[in-house]
């Protein structure tokens, strides 16, 4: 499968929302963060693209005069899954973020999310308890991303 990763737009947002809708659940944001987190500035916002469809998506956000950049959402919608779209989505966010570190926040029970940050270098750092609103833990994984030279800042 060739599949694109290309910046989301704000004329992604029905499309972000009903795969998020699908891909989230319980976890989905509502319309209106997803509108936020694609208009305000400081964050990255991909998508992954085939064949004209969306099929993923990774949010990340950065703070200004903060080395840490947080991915709060990564998602494959489920008939894509298991070719490379979840892993090509956190590779292009890596590559493009001007922090120093990334983390994340997963579900305990989430082994298959789980597999894919270990396997790109993601550490479990701590737990966090009751986490989400059902009260499942979290643990917070995080990557050190190589430092990068300033002109590529
Ligand atoms: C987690 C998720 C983003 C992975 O996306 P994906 O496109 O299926 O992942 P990839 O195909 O890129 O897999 C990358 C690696 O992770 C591993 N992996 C991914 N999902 C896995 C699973 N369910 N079980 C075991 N390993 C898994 C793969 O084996 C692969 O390793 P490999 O390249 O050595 O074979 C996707 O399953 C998803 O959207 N899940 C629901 C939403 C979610 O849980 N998001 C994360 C919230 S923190």
């Amino acid at each position: 499968m060739i599949f694109e990763i290309l910046p989301a737009r704000l004329h992604d947002l029905n499309a972000l929302k009903t795969l998020e809708n699908e891909v989230f659940r319980q976890d989905a944001w509502p319309v209106l963060d997803i509108l936020a987190a694609l208009i305000f500035p400081g964050g990255i916002h991909l998508k992954a693209q085939f064949d004209g469809t969306i099929i993923g998506f990774i949010s990340v956000e950065e703070n200004l005069f903060d080395s840490i950049a947080w991915v709060s959402l990564v998602g494959v919608a489920a008939p894509y899954r298991g070719q490379g779209v979840g892993r090509s989505l956190m590779t292009a966010a890596e590559k493009r973020t001007r922090r120093t570190i990334l983390q994340l926040c997963v579900r305990r029970s989430n082994l298959g999310a789980i597999h894919l940050y270990e396997k790109l270098g993601y550490q479990k750092k701590e737990i966090r308890q009751h986490y989400y609103a059902d009260g499942e833990d979290a643990y917070l994984m995080r990557k050190e991303l190589r430092s990068k030279p300033d002109f590529l800042l």
